[in-house]
Parts: C-alpha cells; structure tokens; sequence
C-alpha cells in the first residue's frame, strides 16, 4: 500500500493495530469515534467524521428557552408524572394529527427518554404479550443497538435485509417469517438508517396489513420525521403527510424522536405514539411480567415506570414548545434540516465522480433522497476493508455489516458532521484515493 496517505500512516496502522478487533472495520459506532478521536490527537489532523448520526445544527432556541423557563418555576423538585406533562401529551396529539394525519388521543401519546427507551419500552412489552411467540422481526438494514437491547431482555429475532425485496416482493418476504407464527413485533426505520431508503404508500400497506393478519405489532421509528426531502411534508395539516404504517393497521407503535428533527439529542426526549385499540388491549400473558393485562398500563406503570420513572421534567417543556410552534406553523422543522439534503447533494456527487457507488440508490424505481446517511462502495474492496483503508485517507464511516445488511461491500456514511468547509478536503483525500485504488 502506499505509505504518502494524506493521515500518517504510521499513526493510523498503530491505532488499528491496537483497537483488539480482527478488524477495524468490524468496529461498533462508539469504537470508531475513539479509534479517530486518538488519531486526530495524534496527528493534529481532522477527520472528514461520518461515522455517527450525531445532530450537527443548533437546536431552536424555543426549546431552550422553554427549557430554562421550566427549571426557573422550580419544576426539577417533582417528579414528573410517567405518561407525560400536559403540555406535551396536547401538542404530541396535534402533531401526530398535523403531519401524520392520524386520530391518536393524549392519553395515549407518551413521552420516552429518547426513542432509545421507546424502542427498549416497547419491546419489553409487546414481545411479552404472548407465550407462544419469541420476539422481533427486524427489517433491515437497521439500528444495531436495537438488536442489543432485544439480546439484553432475552428475546430471539429474526431479519432479513430488505434490498432484494422492495415493492410487491417484499408481501411473500416478510409473510414467510410472520407464518412461523413466532413474530410479536416487527421494527424498522423510516426514513431509513443507515441507508436511507423509504417505504412506498404500498409498501406500508403491506406491512400493516400483514402485521393485522398474523397479529405482530410494528413499531415504526421515524427518528428521520418527514426527512425525505423529495416531497413536502412541511405544510400542518395539508398533504402529503409523513407516510405511516398506521393507515394500514391498528397494531401500530410510532417513535417521533426529537434528536435529530430538533438537534435536541442531548436532552433525550421522545415520544411513544400507540395506537388507541392497541393501548386498550388485554393479553393475559402480559401478567407473567406486569401488574395488569392491559396493553397500556403495561407499557406505562411496567415497563416506563421501572425504567426510568418518567422523563426529565424541563425537557418535556422544552419539546412541547417547540411541538406547539411547529403546529401553529410557525417554526418550519423541516426546512431547518433540509441542510443535510443539501449536504448530502455535494458529498454524494463527490464520492461518485471518484468510482465510488451508491449502495441502496433506489426506492423501488426512484432514485432515494439526500439526506442524513447515505451507503457507499468501491470496486474491489469488501465494506470492511474499505473503511479500514478510507482511514488512512482521514475519512470515517461505519461497515454495513453491522447493521445487518447483506451489502458486505457497503459502508454508512453520515452527512451531519461535514461542516461547508470540509467538501474540498474531502475532494482532494477522495482524488488521492481513486488516484492510488483505480
Ligand atoms: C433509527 C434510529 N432510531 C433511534 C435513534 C435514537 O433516537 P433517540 O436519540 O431519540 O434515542 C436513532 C439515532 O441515531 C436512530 O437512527
């Protein structure tokens, strides 16, 4: 290999050597950031980061605000109640009616301690509400962490990558796992991380109605609300609305994450929506595990109670305000994120004028949208091997294999870190690579 890389070849080749994995490129999200962490400390240089979706603008200065305003009125001494302050349950209901479309009541429109505790929240009580069955399905590529959180309670599951089974193709997939009868919830996210794909209308349709047929639960995280930047989604109350399994079926969970829609990472809030015929269900096997056979008060006084008795106070508010200004059409969400479409435009164009590919390019026969990740290959290289040499060109993503792709050539890529600054480095290390791989 050729030693004049852009980073130190040394310093990079001694990191890797030291990170206790086979391969570098089989590393976790969190492994990455600190094996480049080292190397930039190292060396002194800046990495072009993609490794982690970490939100890269400001949040709105409403959330903050209102934020400061709730602990200034003393709200840090109680404890918050479990299923949410008012204010939030009321702009969660209009929200979801808003941009969704959807007729979810407050009561039953939760807060979580980011969708992370949505997701461990929901799974711990839907992949209990039947002895007979074993778990989750996940349709994939997914969240790695997801995986480990059902590992930590014990559940099996199952996962199939969804590249070769998009449009019509995807009913007899995804039956042949829900006919084993073993399926309590099927998760997936929307837009989609790490690829970036996004169900069609019909594609949702099969997915709900498959889960009312063989009786699984889906839980939808729309950690990317409304991010598929090639239609509008931005108008309150007007169509086209953020599209959702949840016209499709009743057995319907939705994870509105307010980290990367409103930069508000850091505070960890969001928001479980549950569908109403759901949340009132009984399933007596709930009881091996929970006070009561009801769905709801399962989720609420089981699972969210012994997780964390509910969610930092001001933060609610925080969310709330921004929720109201949002559904009052006048804080515009959407066009505040559209930056990373935008950034997403000029790397991909970089990357591919340099014999990069595109890994997931379609949605059925549309070509995907820009925004916060996008997957990327080069001839030759398996995803793994890629990442590992990419870093001795100052550039960091995560391999595809993680995540439970099939795409063992693939790597994520994440736009939200690259500052405008950065496109002509990332130019100039991309030439140095096609320049030393062609
Ligand atoms: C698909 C998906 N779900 C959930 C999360 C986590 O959301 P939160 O920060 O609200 O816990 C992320 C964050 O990267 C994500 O990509």
């Amino acid at each position: 290999m050729n030693k004049n890389t852009p980073i130190n070849y040394d310093t990079v080749k001694d990191k890797i050597s030291k990170c206790k994995k086979s391969k570098v490129g089989n590393a976790s999200i969190r492994e990455i950031v600190r094996i480049v962490n080292e190397i930039e400390t190292e060396t002194g240089e800046k990495f072009i980061r993609m490794e982690m979706g970490v939100p890269g603008l400001t949040p709105p200065e409403i959330g903050t605000e209102a934020e400061i305003a709730a602990l200034r009125r003393g709200v840090a001494a109680k404890y918050p109640m479990i299923d949410g302050v008012a204010d939030l349950k009321d702009e969660a209901q209009r929200f979801v009616k808003l941009f969704l479309d959807l007729d979810i009541s407050r009561e039953h429109c939760l807060p979580s301690v980011g969708s992370m505790q949505g997701s461990y929240a929901t799974f711990s009580v839907i992949n209990r509400t039947d002895r007979n069955k074993e778990g989750t399905l996940f349709i994939d590529p997914g969240f790695p962490v997801q995986k480990q959180q059902v590992r930590m309670m014990g559940h099996d599951f199952m996962s199939f990558d969804v590249y070769n089974y998009r449009g019509e193709a995807l009913h007899d997939k995804l039956e042949s796992y829900l006919k084993t009868g073993k399926v309590s919830s099927i998760m997936y996210s929307n837009p989609n991380n790490p690829s970036w794909i996004c169900f069609t209308e019909r594609e949702l349709q099969i997915i709900g109605e498959l889960a009312t047929k063989y009786d699984a639960v889906v839980i939808e995280d729309l950690a990317y609300f409304g991010m598929d930047f090639r239609k509008d989604f931005a108008q309150p109350g007007v169509a086209p609305y953020q599209p959702t399994v949840a016209h499709y079926t009743d057995n319907y969970i939705l994870l509105i994450s307010s980290s990367k829609v409103f930069s508000y990472a850091g505070q960890r809030v969001g928001i479980i929506a549950v569908s109403g015929k759901l949340f009132e269900r009984e399933y007596p096997d709930l009881t091996r595990y929970f006070p009561n056979k009801q769905f709801g008060h399962s989720l609420v006084f089981g699972a969210l109670y012994s997780l964390s008795s509910g969610v930092t106070h001001s933060s609610q508010y925080a969310v709330a305000a921004m929720l109201k200004a949002v559904n009052d059409g006048e804080f515009k969400f959407i066009d505040h994120v559209k930056e990373y479409g935008r950034r997403a435009k000029i790397v991909k164009r970089i990357f591919t004028e340099n014999d990069f590919s595109i890994v997931y390019d379609k949605d059925e026969n549309e070509k995907i949208a820009d925004g916060f990740f996008f997957t990327f290959s080069y001839p030759g290289f398996s995803g793994v091997d890629l990442l590992e040499e990419m870093l001795y060109y100052g550039i960091s993503s995560i391999s595809l294999n993680i995540t439970g792709s099939e795409r063992t050539e693939g790597l994520r890529a994440c736009v939200s870190q690259i500052n405008g600054h950065q496109f002509e480095q990332l130019e100039t290390r991309l030439k140095a690579f096609y320049k030393d791989h062609q």
